[in-house]
């Protein structure tokens, strides 16, 4: 298709987990647009221009090559981009704040702020600017007013269209949302803008799943969203320390629980803590907002999300120093998986970063084996040099170890040859299952020590 026959003329700026996905699909679903996204990072750009990715998620390339150099374009070129295109979608990153007043929990909107001068600075004509990162409640408002600030006379419209995706079914969740949210104000070319954006999605998605709201609506059920599902993990987390007192098994409690259709089953899997770039971020940032219109209360309830998840982690090591004769020092351990979840290389607040500090803090040699996220958790861990040994293969990995935990639940670690490890490690050999994947009555029989997370331990020996 040649230039002016494209329809619409879309960019992106940032191509991130999520910048890249929801592109890709865009232009996928909708030939007739030319979507162009722009990242600062040349390396990242690069990769997206390759068959090598810049992230690992399952039918991503596919997904990517039916539109690749057809209607989807990868570039650093920002300011011509900004001049051509009448939609803009923001999708860059917007982490928890590390410095000044909100350290610690308000979002960093440094990034954010950039994109919006430099919109402003480019621009030749009015645009449709979307928020796709998440943000603060009423973002969208001092976005517009930056914008607004130009002697042009040029308007610019902003639109709230935060993204529910979980990486690892990102393909699936944007072929097949369960809803889009947009929102906008409520004004004549707020709701112009709203259905101009509506009209992208009802390309694939029917019309009955793309919902719509006013903007601080849209902004705030996305941290509401996230904080719900997190909750949710925390919820049958805390119980899954009862359990274990008590020799109940939560997965039993959780599916007692999950029939009913009031509370239903999903997101309640016991795991050593939930990770990933958003959680936490997203419910401190709640946590922040609701801070400082003076709801304590509020900031509390949502904050002991968090603190709970931190007690998970800081259980998990616990349980395991317990059973290692409350000693790991010079002891193999053996980590089966570093990323934050499975069916993905991402590692950013993966628990098994805060499990790997807390087991070198006690001088255990630690050994991390992980199918997708190497890469990423020398990065993470740099810090250790070669103190800690990285093997892609499990069995490697796990080779004269004193214990394997698993952290990631990657179907790999269901399937292996517990035998053969069992053969080949110290005695006692012990097993942490922090998602709860294994088949625990199996390898007790094989001879393992067994810990999995809220269900009775199986040991050989009963004093520890
Ligand atoms: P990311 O770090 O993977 O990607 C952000 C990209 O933006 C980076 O590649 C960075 O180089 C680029 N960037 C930053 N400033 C730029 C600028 N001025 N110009 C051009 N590029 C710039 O982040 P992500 O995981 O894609 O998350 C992006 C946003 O989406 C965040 O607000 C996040 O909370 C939200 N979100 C993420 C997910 C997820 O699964 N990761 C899901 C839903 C929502
Ligand atoms: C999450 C949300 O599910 C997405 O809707 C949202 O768009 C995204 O955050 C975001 O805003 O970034 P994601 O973090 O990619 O997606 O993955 P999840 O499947 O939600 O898992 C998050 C963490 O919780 C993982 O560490 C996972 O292992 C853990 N988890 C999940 C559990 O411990 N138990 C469960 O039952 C479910």
């Amino acid at each position: 298709m040649t230039e002016e026959k494209f329809t619409k003329k879309i960019l992106c700026i940032g191509a991130g987990y999520v910048g890249g996905p929801t592109m890709a699909m865009i232009a996928a679903k909708c030939p007739q647009y030319k979507i162009t996204v722009v990242d600062i990072d040349e390396n990242k750009i690069a990769a997206w221009q390759s068959d090598e990715l810049p992230i690992y998620e399952p039918g991503l390339l596919d997904v990517v090559k039916q539109a690749r150099g057809r209607n989807l374009f990868f570039t650093t070129e920002l300011e011509k981009n900004i001049k051509e295109s009448e939609i803009i979608f923001v999708s860059v990153n917007t982490p928890t704040k590390t410095f000044g007043e909100g350290a610690g929990k308000s979002a960093d909107l440094q990034y954010w702020e950039k994109c919006a001068r430099d919109i402003r600075g480019a621009s030749e004509s009015d645009k449709i600017i979307v928020e796709k990162s998440t943000l603060p409640v009423k973002t969208a408002i001092a976005m517009e007013r930056i914008l607004s600030a130009n002697d042009k006379g040029l308007h610019f419209e902003v639109v709230s269209n935060p993204e529910f995706l979980a990486e690892g079914t990102a393909i699936r969740d944007l072929e097949n949302p369960d809803r889009v949210l947009i929102g906008s104000k409520e004004t004549d070319s707020g709701l112009n803008a709203r259905e101009e954006i509506v009209e992208i999605f009802a390309n694939w998605i029917p019309r009955d799943r793309l919902i719509t709201s006013n903007l601080m609506s849209a902004e705030l059920s996305k941290l509401v969203a996230n904080s719900f599902l997190a909750q949710r993990i925390s919820s049958i987390n805390s119980i899954s320390a009862l359990c274990e007192i008590v020799d109940a098994d939560v997965n039993e409690v959780a599916n007692a629980i999950g029939k009913d259709s009031r509370i239903g089953n999903r997101f309640l899997n016991a795991s050593v803590g939930f990770g990933g770039s958003c959680f936490k971020k997203d419910i401190l940032n709640l946590v922040y907002l609701c801070e400082t219109f003076g709801l304590f209360e509020v900031a509390a309830y949502w904050e002991s999300v968090v603190k709970m998840n931190e007690y998970q982690e800081t259980r998990f090591v616990k349980i395991i120093t317990k059973a290692l004769f409350n000693t790991v020092t010079n002891k193999r351990i053996a980590l089966f998986g570093f990323a934050f979840k499975a069916n993905t290389s991402d590692t950013r607040e993966s628990p098994a970063f805060y499990i790997t500090k807390k087991l070198m803090e006690e001088k255990a040699n630690v050994v991390i084996s992980d199918p997708k996220a190497i890469d990423n958790a020398k990065k993470d861990l740099k810090y250790y040099n070669d103190d800690i040994e990285y093997e892609e293969d499990p069995y490697k990995a796990a080779d004269k170890s004193h214990a394997i935990a698993v952290l990631t639940e990657w179907d790999l670690y269901k399937n292996l040859d517990y035998e053969k490890i069992y053969g080949k490690m110290e005695k006692p050999a012990f097993i942490f299952d922090g998602r709860n994947i294994l088949d625990h009555k199996k390898l007790f029989e094989i001879g393992f020590n067994v810990y999995p997370l809220g269900k009775p331990h199986l040991i050989h020996f009963k004093d520890v």
